[in-house]
């Protein structure tokens, strides 16, 4: 499937069939995070496969007032995305910019190159991020200095939903400095 193609078709799903996704296939979207681009290439995410339906449950249950729950209860995989503290964004041992660790940066990069790969072998995903992370991590067993970010149910979608609107980019883009439209020649 063609990028731009993958980019505009992805939905967000929530509705999951039971249908098992086999380990290669797993392993084949873990792939597309693994060729993410990161800051200094410091690969700070980490991947936790979930298939154990007892591990599933007590995720869900770290979810706050969450439309997924049902779908990280019932989709065959989660699979929830860790970073390791201090990497992203440092400078020796120091943060180089304003901005401090830039993990939710990595993470998010190489979470959406995992989706849109999902999509485009016929997968659905949502990233789930209104949960629990420190609960999450308890029931993870993630060490000291790693945090969990995000998850996502992994499966075959049993719904098919519309886009949800967008801002136009006359709203989001500007022109040589902020809040700047481009001049009408
Ligand atoms: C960082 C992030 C966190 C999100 N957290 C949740 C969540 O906790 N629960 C949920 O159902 N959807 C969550 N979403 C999905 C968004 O609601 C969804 O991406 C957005 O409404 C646009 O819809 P689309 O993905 O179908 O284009 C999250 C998305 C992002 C990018």
């Amino acid at each position: 499937m063609e990028v731009l193609e993958a980019i505009k078709a992805r939905r967000s799903i929530r509705k999951y069939k039971t249908d098992p996704v086999d380990n290669k296939t797993v392993e084949l979207v873990l792939e597309a995070a693994r060729w993410a681009p990161s800051w200094a290439n410091a690969q700070c995410w980490r991947f936790i496969v979930v298939r154990d339906g007892n591990i599933k449950a007590e995720l869900a249950n770290t979810l706050i007032d969450n439309p997924a729950y049902d779908a990280i209860m019932n989709a065959p995989v989660v699979i929830v995305a860790c970073a390791e503290l201090e990497k992203s964004g440092y400078y020796q041992e120091k943060p180089a910019t304003d901005k401090g660790d830039w993990y939710m940066f990595d993470v998010a990069l190489a979470m959406q190159n995992l989706v849109l790969a999902a999509h485009s072998l016929g997968l659905a995903t949502v990233h789930v991020g209104r949960f629990d992370a420190k609960k999450a991590a308890r029931i993870l067993q993630v060490p000291k200095g790693f945090c969990v970010v995000v998850m996502t149910p992994l499966g075959y979608p049993a719904q098919e939903r519309d886009p949800r609107p967008r801002k136009e980019l006359s709203e989001i883009v500007f022109y040589d400095k902020f809040g700047l439209e481009r001049e009408v020649k």
